[in-house]
């Protein structure tokens, strides 16, 4: 199976900066999946041909909600979905479940982030269309998943039945392989691609391509 790879921009890259590192990894692989600024959906839908997903989305309606990000905005802009519940922009479960449902009706699909496997076992009754699971203390570090818990991840595989990404560290691709191997379909990435000179060289190394 061919793993799927979500590359989360955060806020490494905007603007112009966006938009160059979204050119970057779509001439690797144009069917990865970028999580990007509200505000960088449209030009990146424009200029790539990538799935564009939106960081983050709020569950509010048109109306008195200043700040808030509309589900149909950034689907007027066209991006495919949406991330929502990551460790940097954690929702209480209520407004999680409230955000999947608004997403499910304007059709934005959604990438759902857990910090653990019981905060997973939860978002999967939301049913999400795709589940990500990272453990926050290695979401930004050079230490993976991977290589320090493997167990985990087995552990995800036997009690989840969904199928589910993994992240935090990600930055080989022997990581990749591992998380494959353990049961993951794919994985999230942001600092090894995101935070670096060759973006496009880096991607292409950590997707063995
Ligand atoms: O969503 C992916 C992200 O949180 C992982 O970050 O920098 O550890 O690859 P990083």
């Amino acid at each position: 199976m061919k793993p799927l790879v979500v590359v989360n921009f955060k806020t490494y890259r905007q603007g112009k900066e966006a938009i160059n590192l979204a050119k970057q990894i779509e001439r690797v692989d144009g069917k990865i999946i970028v999580g990007v600024q509200a505000s960088d959906v449209y030009e990146i839908v424009k200029k790539t041909k990538l799935k564009v997903y939106s960081q983050h989305v709020d569950y509010l309606e048109k109306g008195r909600a200043t700040g808030f990000i509309l589900p149909e905005a950034v689907r007027g802009d066209k991006a495919i979905g949406s991330f929502l519940n990551h460790s940097e922009h954690k929702l209480g479960f209520d407004v999680l479940k409230k955000t999947v449902k608004r997403c499910n009706e304007v059709g934005l699909k959604t990438v759902v982030f857990a910090s653990s496997l019981r905060e997973a076992l939860k978002i999967e009754k939301l049913k999400p269309d795709y589940l990500v699971i990272e453990p926050p203390e290695l979401v930004g570090g050079k230490v993976s998943v991977s290589e320090s818990k493997p167990e985990l991840i087995e552990k995800i595989k036997k009690s989840l039945k969904m199928d589910f990404l993994v992240g935090a560290g990600i930055h080989s691709y022997e990581d990749l392989k591992i998380a494959m191997k353990l049961g993951a379909s794919g994985i999230a990435v942001s600092s090894a691609i995101c935070n670096v000179k060759n973006s496009g060289k880096a991607l292409r190394e950590l997707i063995g391509k």
